[in-house]
């Protein structure tokens, strides 16, 4: 069943009757029975200018972003699979397109402690817990609900008290708008009964030449941050916030994500490239929507603008895929072929006394907004 609802700002919705079933790998590696459902829906955003966002309602993924370049040619920019049972059968998957939550990044020993009370999580990824656990909002159906007038879609997921381990039910809500200026607006929200840590972000890959299309280490990126949050060899912030100046991990000019990516640097070691969480530069605005960062690719001009209220971003720059995963038109996504920026509270927050909290209570609102916007010149 399709819909299409205008012609300028459209949002069609395709009902999949299919039983997915989810399996998981585990540290331990074992595959695990994680749902099944017969609701998926896959909905299509699409604008005036040609641009259009694919988004299913399992893991609020998104599953395409087809851009002009600067001739007008669209490409598919966002990795992925090129169906539904790609995401729901993926063994060890490297979150493609998905939300992450209900704690985006890094737990050490998947372990906090709220008013006295300890909390433990899985370690999914030994010896933390990443992005949520064995089975976060990126494995899980969300409920849906699409406005044309708006051309948008959000998506609901209620996690129960003790879900993955965290205290509380969880309400949260992501909205993918298209704006007719190419801009991916997403808007998050999310209430409690129960004090929890809550930090949601988004898990796109991009490569800006199109899914597919070799490595991502000629595209210029710019991060508008001074300070990073460097790690132990777990990935865990050590605390400190030193200046980038003079390291490896100073973008704040444009440069190719390849220049110094092989550099002798123990940081880099630890990432097998870069995987570290950037402190952006607010202008003293916390809160506010700034500019977070660039990415610029020569050859199809396409530029990519990343703003947020958040004051982090993780770069990623793709280390962990290795050619096994072939993409949408079956080519292989090789080592580095897509890169991740996820706005965020640092990671391992719950911890770290000195980082801005990521703890939610009842009666407050967890409300924040990043948006991708694309151009080519
Ligand atoms: C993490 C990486 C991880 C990747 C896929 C990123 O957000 O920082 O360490 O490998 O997600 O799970």
């Amino acid at each position: 069943m399709s819909h299409a609802f205008s012609k300028s700002c459209s949002v069609s919705v395709v009902l999949l009757a299919i039983v997915a079933t989810v399996f998981v790998q585990t540290s331990a590696d074992l595959a695990v029975d994680v749902k099944t459902a017969d609701d998926i829906q896959i909905y299509t955003l699409e604008n005036d200018r040609g641009m259009s966002v694919r988004v299913t309602n399992f893991g609020a993924i998104i599953m395409s972003i087809f851009v002009p370049d600067r001739d007008g040619n669209l490409a598919d920019v966002a990795l992925g699979y090129h169906d539904i049972a790609g995401y729901t059968n993926a063994v060890d998957k490297p979150y493609f397109g998905a939300i992450v939550g209900r704690y985006g990044n890094r737990i050490a020993e998947g372990k906090f402690t709220i008013d006295g009370q300890d909390y433990s999580l899985a370690i999914n990824n030994p010896p933390n817990s990443l992005h949520g656990g064995v089975i976060g909002f990126d494995k899980v159906i969300w409920d849906a609900k699409a406005d044309a007038a708006d051309n948008s879609v959000s998506l609901t997921y209620r996690a129960k008290d003790g879900e993955e381990g965290y205290p509380g039910n969880l309400t949260c809500s992501v909205t993918y708008r298209l704006t007719d200026d190419n801009a991916i607006e997403i808007d998050y929200r999310a209430t409690t009964d129960k004090a929890t840590p809550v930090n949601l972000t988004q898990h796109t890959y991009f490569n800006l030449k199109g899914e597919g299309e070799g490595d991502i280490l000629d595209h210029q990126l710019m991060i508008n941050a001074n300070r990073y949050t460097p790690v132990d060899e777990t990935l865990i912030p050590t605390g400190k916030t030193p200046a980038v100046q003079g390291t490896p991990f100073d973008f704040t000019s444009a440069k190719p994500i390849g220049r110094d990516i092989a550099a002798d640097n123990e940081q880099l070691r630890f990432g097998g490239g870069y995987d570290h969480n950037w402190v952006l530069d607010k202008g003293g605005k916390t809160g506010e929507m700034t500019l977070a960062a660039t990415v610029y690719e020569p050859s199809s001009g396409r530029l990519l603008e990343v703003f947020t209220q958040e004051p982090g971003i993780q770069f990623y720059s793709g280390n962990f895929l290795d050619g096994r995963l072939a993409g949408k038109s079956g080519k292989p996504y090789v080592h580095r072929g897509g890169f991740c920026l996820e706005t965020q509270h640092y990671p391992d927050s719950p911890n770290q006394p000195t980082f801005p909290s990521t703890l939610l209570k009842p009666g407050d609102e967890y409300e924040t907004k990043t948006v991708f916007k694309f151009s080519a010149r």
